[in-house]
């Protein structure tokens, strides 16, 4: 066993992991964080995509103990307080959940495309948000609800 410290939605952690743990693991069986969602677990899906270091990262394909000394945003550390982000406060005015399974990998990677490029255009989007699929609602709503995350942040709400 492995001891690692590091930050996550802004709380220190420290825990003992194996040395093939994957932070996937770590955070839904572990850490109570169920928001983080294990779909395909090869990569491919985006529905396990959280933030390390600001960056986003595929956590059914990160190792736990690269995570020592760096900090972790899951969709739990999203909103502010008890009010949503602009960028949850969107998908849900958009209609752009259904069945929720690639939903926090959408708003990890919204929430990083609005930071990168706040005024992104539908290529922009369509771009950022390659690697996530979803099943159910189709990309429109989820594009429109990006576009109007990205209005409301300009608009200060
Ligand atoms: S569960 Fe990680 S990419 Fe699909
Ligand atoms: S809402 Fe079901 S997979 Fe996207």
């Amino acid at each position: 066993m492995v001891r690692i410290r590091f930050k996550v939605n802004g709380e220190t952690k420290s825990l003992e992991v194996e040395p093939n743990e994957l932070l996937i693991n770590i955070l839904r069986n572990r850490l109570g964080l169920i928001g983080t969602k294990y779909v395909c677990g090869i990569g491919e899906c985006g529905s396990c995509t959280v933030m390390l270091d600001g960056e986003p990262v595929l956590s059914c394909l990160t190792l736990a103990v690269d995570i020592d000394g760096r900090e972790i945003v899951t969709v739990e550390g999203l909103s502010t307080g008890d009010g949503l982000s602009e960028v949850q406060r969107a998908f849900i005015d958009e209609g752009a959940i259904q069945c929720g399974f690639c939903t926090p990998g959408f708003l990890i990677m919204g929430e990083y495309l609005l930071k990168e490029k706040p005024k992104p255009t539908e290529e922009e989007i369509k771009e950022y948000l390659r690697g996530n699929l979803c099943r159910c609602t189709g990309y429109v709503n989820i594009i429109r609800a990006v576009k109007k995350a990205s209005d409301l942040k300009h608009a200060g709400r």
